[in-house]
Order: structure tokens, then C-alpha cells, then sequence
């Protein structure tokens, strides 16, 4: 259930709650101990979400992160090297599981909108065939890419980068936690995501609401392998079925309504790019949406709390760039007040040097 004082929540589509409909699921649930294979819930739901994506097995896990670390332990050795695009969320945002779990190490490679070129991905292949370097044995993609603000990736891109690392004899992992967001902007089934790969994760609890956990979907061979991981990290379950039973819902309910925010996102980029801001709707692909702050003076905590004031809530401005996402929980109303209320708040905070007045009280939200 959500806590009162409904605030416009733009900070990311994990803040989703889980609809009624999952809570329901959730304390119906028929459970059994997942270790010994004996939860109905969860065998029931790794199956759905194999047929669905077109491969032989699947399994829970606690989260995406944990989703992309047993992947890539089972598809590369230690001392061995992986082919990333430079802001990866694997590179970026997972606190270094690469080399400090793993024994990884990453080659990141520069795309446009989080896309690597065949180019690029020849000469990363190739410089991994010097005896001076950790060779390459794994290429992570990432659809929708997030830090390029929710780019995706056509499954036919996708399956010529594949295809390369394959022929070079590289395993192939989808970093999908946003997958299905893909697969609705593009009016195509997950599954041509899915084919080209050897192992995918996607996420519950981002766009799809649910309140925890990720799947990873492989061969059965592999899952095997993956399983062994999970256990190493500490990620195998009991009574997981509350889990999955919320995920059931999930793929019923809540993928094909993504479209929504895909929408609401685009409202919102059209919405600011007329009030003036830099932010560009066509590279509005889902539900991410960027905004360059002017440059010059800028004070940003004022904008952070003039929003809070008035509702909304936004995530700690980077790099000049304001990041913004839409998802269930924020209404087409609730974008256009949004978009309305950060235009006046960058009005505002414009042509004046930071404060800090209010950044302890916006560091203290956070
Ligand atoms: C592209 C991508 N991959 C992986 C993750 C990690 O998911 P989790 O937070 O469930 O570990 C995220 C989270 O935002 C993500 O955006």
C-alpha cells in the first residue's frame, strides 16, 4: 500500500507499488521450500516466463544486479575480460561485482544512445586477442540502455552485435531490466530480444510494479549454472512464491500498459521542450526522459526544494541534467502539473548561484 501525501514521484519507476491485485496473489500464494524445487508458485511462474520468452528454463532472483552477476559467472571465466558500453548500468551503477566478484575486467566501449557500433565491437573483440590483454569472453547489451535516457535497441541491431561476439567465440548477456519497456515501443514480442542471446535478466520491480526481484531466462544448462551462483552469493529462497506470485501478475497485468508511460514521457519532453528547455521528445523512447539545465548560474537546491513544495519529487540533478521517469503511479494530469512545476522551478532558480540553504533538508529526502 502507498503512504499518504500522494507526491508526483519522478525519481525513478522502481518507486511502484504493488497494485491489489498482487497483494492479493502475494497472501493467496501456494508455497513449498524453492530449495528443494517444491514451490508450486515459483516452478509455475519460471515456466510462464520461459514460454513467454522463448527459452527453456528461468529462474527468480532478488534482483536485477544479482540477475546480471550470475549470468556473467556462468557465461565467463575468472581473468577473463567483458565488453560493456562505457555507461552500462553493469559498469556504472553495480558497485564493481566485475572484478571484485567476478574477477572480470571490463572493456567499456563509447556508443551513441547507448548503442555500440559493429565497428567499435570488432576493434574491443580485437584488442583482446593481444597476448596483453584479458581476452574477451563476454559482450553485456543493455535494452532499454538507461543511463541514454531508455534507448532501445532493435532486436535486429541486437542480433548483429550477438552474432559477431558469437563468431568470435564470446557469450552473449542481455542486460533487459527494462526489456519489456523495448519491447512495447516497438510493437514486437520480448522473445525477438530474448533469441540472440544466451542469457537475459529482466526486472520485476521497475515499470511492472512489483514490490521485489528478477528473472534470469537461459538454456536449461545454463540456468543450472546460475542457480550454483545464486546460491555462492547467498540469493537461494525458501517460500519464494510470495515473490513470484506477484510476477505472475505482473506479466498479465502491467506490460502491455507501459505504453502509457512511454506516452507520459514523451508528454512531459514535448511539454518542457516548449516551455524552452533543451530536451529532445523524439530521443523519448519509454518512460526516461533527460533535460539539460541551462548553463550559468543555476541553484539547483532551490530547485529541489521549490519542487517538494510543490509536489514533486525529482533525483538529485547530475551533471547539469535533470533525469525523470514516468511510470504506473504518475497519471497523464500528473505529468503535464509536473512538467508545469519544474518549468517554474527552473524559472526561478535560474541566474542565481546554488544557496545550500535547502540542500541539507533535500540530502536529508533523499
Ligand atoms: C539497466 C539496469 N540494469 C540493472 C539494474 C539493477 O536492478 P536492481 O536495482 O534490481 O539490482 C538497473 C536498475 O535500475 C538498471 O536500470
Amino acid at each position: 500500500m502507498k503512504a499518504s501525501n500522494k507526491m508526483i514521484d519522478l525519481r525513478s519507476d522502481t518507486v511502484t507499488t504493488p497494485t491489489p491485485e498482487m497483494i492479493e496473489a502475494m497472501s493467496r500464494a501456494e508455497l513449498g521450500d524453492d530449495f528443494f524445487r517444491d514451490d508450486p508458485t515459483v516452478l509455475d511462474f519460471e515456466a510462464e516466463v520461459a514460454g513467454l520468452l522463448g527459452v527453456e528454463s528461468a529462474m527468480l532472483v532478488i534482483s536485477g544486479t544479482m540477475g546480471n552477476v550470475v549470468s556473467a559467472m556462468a557465461l565467463a571465466p575468472r581473468g577473463t575480460s567483458i565488453i560493456l558500453e562505457a555507461a552500462a548500468h553493469i559498469h556504472i551503477k553495480e558497485s564493481g561485482w566485475p572484478s571484485t566478484i567476478a574477477g572480470l575486467t571490463p572493456r567499456p566501449v563509447q556508443g551513441i544512445g547507448g548503442m555500440i557500433s559493429p565497428t567499435a565491437l570488432a576493434d574491443a573483440i580485437a584488442v583482446g586477442q593481444s597476448r596483453l590483454s584479458a581476452p574477451a569472453s563476454l559482450l553485456c547489451l543493455e535494452n532499454t540502455h538507461n543511463a541514454a535516457g531508455g534507448r532501445v535497441m532493435s532486436p535486429e541491431d541486437l542480433a548483429v552485435l550477438a552474432g559477431m561476439a558469437h563468431e568470435s567465440g564470446l557469450n552473449v548477456h542481455l542486460d533487459g531490466a527494462r526489456i519489456f519497456n523495448a519491447a512495447i515501443s516497438l510493437g514486437r514480442s520480448v522473445s525477438d530480444f530474448v533469441q540472440p542471446v544466451d542469457t537475459t535478466t529482466f526486472c520485476l520491480c521497475k515499470g511492472l510494479s512489483c514490490p521485489l526481484g528478477a528473472v534470469v531466462a537461459a538454456s536449461s544448462e545454463i540456468i543450472e549454472q546460475t542457480r550454483r551462483w545464486r546460491q555462492i552469493l547467498g540469493g537461494g529462497m525458501r517460500q519464494a512464491g510470495v515473490i513470484a506470485a506477484a510476477g505472475r501478475v505482473a506479466l498479465r497485468t502491467m506490460v502491455d500498459r507501459l505504453a502509457e508511460d512511454h506516452q507520459n514521457a514523451k508528454l512531459l519532453a514535448t511539454r518542457l521542450r516548449d516551455a524552452g528547455f533543451d530536451v529532445d521528445p523524439s530521443a523519448v523512447d519509454t518512460n526516461i526522459v533527460f533535460v539539460n539545465l541551462p548553463t550559468g548560474d543555476f541553484d539547483v537546491d532551490n530547485l529541489h526544494s521549490e519542487l517538494l513544495e510543490g509536489g514533486v519529487r525529482i533525483s538529485p540533478v547530475k551533471a547539469g541534467r535533470l533525469r525523470l521517469l514516468t511510470h504506473r503511479e504518475v497519471t497523464q494530469r500528473e505529468a503535464l502539473v509536473a512538467s508545469d512545476l519544474i518549468a517554474k522551478a527552473c524559472g526561478a532558480a535560474r541566474g542565481r548561484q546554488p544557496s545550500g540553504v535547502n540542500k541539507a533538508r533535500v540530502e536529508a529526502i533523499y
